[in-house]
């Protein structure tokens, strides 16, 4: 009787969201004026449906042809799956510039733009108190991802092995990506029905996880990268010319042309603000603000830019070294694909059979780095903006709001084969060509990195000087 009393609850509450999913996607289909033209140019505040937006229609859509195993022979073994927090509100330093922004209109701003009173008709309702937190949209992003997971591997992310602690989970200290760590729990939860119920006197079940900011956030521990990256404004110059250049210029002018505000007051980082308010707006609230409407095609695609370029030099090619350390988080991940082969060739059940972690950006981009993934031919620089507008190193398509990083094993046939995966479609492994190679060849690809470990890339001293750093577009 308790049993199904909680099974009916969880089935009517999982009923009821469906209800309100199916609801809101509604009202978000109801016409595309309702999406942000620019909603694909979000850089790292892209919503994940804007990039795969066929779950746009229903978020709990799987491309079957996309997620197929290696041969129907084939059995899935493990997988890993590393993915960025969902959703978040402005950080501090972005809340104090989209005030200033809005103020600057309010105060400023004039002419007959026709939609310049709901300009000034907005409400600035961000609150430092806010910053940086996970939004409801990215509990949400989570759950989902969660649930799909199990369509995709439903051997493997069972109740059993949920239950059976088979299923590990690991986050960054950060508080959105614990909270991004409970909400893929909760959408665990909810599925196999053990949410536990208020109605009845049960706990939910409570899953384990651990905090490992060595593994999730190991940019911050890698000093000899924070010394000659982060903390040295000539790493990304490519970034600040790009800001201070012509394309970037046209955009500011246009904007503020628009609102009539003097140039001299209408910075690059406020043209940039405006931008990016427009996705908070999006992302967070699933408004098509009348701030979207002050950046056209043209200018999203030079913000854009403007945004991977400082990623691409300080998590991405630009410099080795911001690949290099990572290497800690491509080892472990090794070691537990590794650790899975050896237990399932031994006939022994697999310990761990999924593993969850919980990471940000900067934890992806160099991650995919050291792949060899979305390697382009030439270096992103300041001046060839126009060479690059179908950038393989484009942070919207590669970490947008639960961007993810998916391994699996298979046992198959001739040997055991892994399968990588962006976002949920499959990725090449660089060097290989294939989508799904046999994992030895893998391991023998990546030799020259396994094994690696932070001390050494640590011991790569990069010279900081301009000329030393084009020179070295790796
Ligand atoms: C589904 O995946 C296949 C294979 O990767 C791909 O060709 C196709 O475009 C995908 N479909 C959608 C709707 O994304
Ligand atoms: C985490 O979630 C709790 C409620 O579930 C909320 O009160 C808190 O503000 C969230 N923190 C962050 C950093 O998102
Ligand atoms: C974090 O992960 C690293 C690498 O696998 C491991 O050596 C370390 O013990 C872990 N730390 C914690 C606190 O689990
Ligand atoms: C970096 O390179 C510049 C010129 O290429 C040179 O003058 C300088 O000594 C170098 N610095 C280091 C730390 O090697």
């Amino acid at each position: 009787m308790v049993e199904e009393l909680l099974r009916f609850n969880a089935v009517l509450r999982f009923a009821v969201f469906l209800a309100f999913l199916s609801f809101s996607n509604g009202a978000a289909l109801s016409s595309d004026a309702d999406i942000p033209t620019n909603a694909q140019y979000f850089n790292t505040k892209t919503r994940y449906q804007d990039f795969n937006t066929y779950l746009r229609e229903n978020i709990l859509a799987i491309n079957i042809s996309a997620v197929k195993p290696p041969a129907p022979t084939c059995t899935p073994v493990h997988f890993t799956i590393i993915a960025r927090h969902g959703t978040r509100f402005p950080t501090a330093e972005n809340i104090k510039k989209i005030a200033a922004f809005d103020d600057l209109v309010k105060t400023e701003a004039n002419g007959d733009l026709s939609y310049l009173s709901e300009l000034k008709a907005w409400k600035m309702w961000y609150k430092e108190d806010m910053a940086g937190h996970l939004t409801e949209t990215g509990r949400e992003d989570h759950i989902h991802l969660a649930q799909r997971m199990v369509e995709t591997f439903p051997s493997l992310l069972t109740k059993e092995n949920l239950q059976g602690g088979r299923v590990k989970f690991i986050t960054s200290s950060v508080p959105r990506c614990i909270n991004s760590t409970l909400s893929f729990q909760l959408g665990l939860k909810e599925w196999f029905h053990l949410e536990g119920s208020v109605l009845v006197g049960i706990a939910g079940v409570e899953f384990p996880y651990t905090v490992n900011d060595t593994l999730m956030r190991f940019f911050a521990s890698c000093e000899r990268f924070v010394e000659t990256v982060l903390n040295n404004p000539e790493a990304a110059i490519q970034a600040t010319l790009f800001k201070n250049g012509p394309e970037m210029e046209t955009v500011q002018r246009k904007v503020a042309d628009l609102l009539q505000i003097p140039y001299d007051k209408f910075t690059a980082d406020l043209a940039e603000t405006g931008f990016y308010l427009c996705a908070y707006e999006w992302t967070i609230r699933g408004l098509n603000s009348p701030w979207c409407r002050l950046y056209d095609r043209a200018d999203a695609e030079v913000v854009d830019y403007a945004s991977d370029l400082g990623l691409y030099y300080k998590r991405g090619y630009g410099h080795k070294i911001d690949s290099m350390a990572s290497c800690v988080l491509f080892n472990d991940l090794f070691n537990r694909l590794e650790k899975a082969a050896n237990e399932f060739r031994a006939g022994q059940p697999v310990s761990e059979v999924v593993t969850v972690e919980i990471g940000h950006a900067e934890t992806l981009l160099p991650l995919v780095t050291l792949l060899g993934l979305f390697k382009d031919k030439t270096p992103l620089t300041a001046d060839n903006y126009a060479s690059q507008l179908n950038r393989a190193f484009n942070s919207g398509h590669i970490v947008p709001y639960i961007g993810n990083l998916l391994a699996a094993l298979y046992d198959c046939p001739d040997g055991f084969r892994l399968q990588l995966r962006v976002n949920e479609r499959p990725v090449e492994v660089p060097g290989l060509d294939e989508f799904s190679p046999l994992f030895k060849d893998v391991k023998e690809q990546y030799q020259q990195i396994l094994g690696c470990n932070q001390e050494i890339s640590e011991k790569r001293v990069i010279n900081s000087s301009i000329k030393e750093l084009e020179s070295q577009p790796y």
